[in-house]
């Protein structure tokens, strides 16, 4: 079934403003649509120490999880840049562990510009826990 972009969205343009980035001055936020039927939204959290920083896409995944909303089910990133912001690569880890690779990744710029990708075309061959198992 077709996500609800709209509420996705509306629930990032809620959160951009409140995206933590005095360092970077590029605020990001991200809505995830859980498999339970929740949209959560998560920022970019930045830090003095930079390394440290958190994006927006991953701040949402733990809010899912402390939640205990089940698995990705679309992603929505939104940012004020020129062109659509797509997920950083660790992130792309991350959503990878909690979501298939079929799943939609729609990022959208305030200006209306959108690019849409699933998950598995950002990140091929995943590395991912089977990975882990012994042989
Ligand atoms: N950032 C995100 O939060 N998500 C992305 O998809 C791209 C980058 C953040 C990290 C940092 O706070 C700022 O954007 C600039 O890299």
């Amino acid at each position: 079934m077709e996500p609800d972009w709209s509420a996705l969205e509306a629930a990032a343009r809620a959160a951009l403003s409140r995206a933590y980035a005095p360092y970077s001055r590029f605020p990001v936020a991200a809505a995830i649509l859980f498999a339970d039927g929740h949209v959560l939204a998560g920022v970019n959290v930045e830090n003095a120490s930079y390394p440290l920083s958190l994006c927006a896409e991953r701040a949402a995944v733990a809010a899912g999880v402390a939640g205990g909303h089940g698995a990705v089910r679309a992603v929505l990133v939104l940012t004020d840049a020129a062109d659509p912001t797509t997920p950083c690569g660790g992130c792309r880890q991350v959503l990878a562990e909690h979501a298939d690779s079929d799943v939609p990744v729609r990022s959208v710029t305030l200006q209306g510009r959108t690019a849409e990708h699933r998950l598995g075309a950002l990140l091929p061959d995943a590395f991912d826990g089977r990975a882990l198992r012994p042989h």
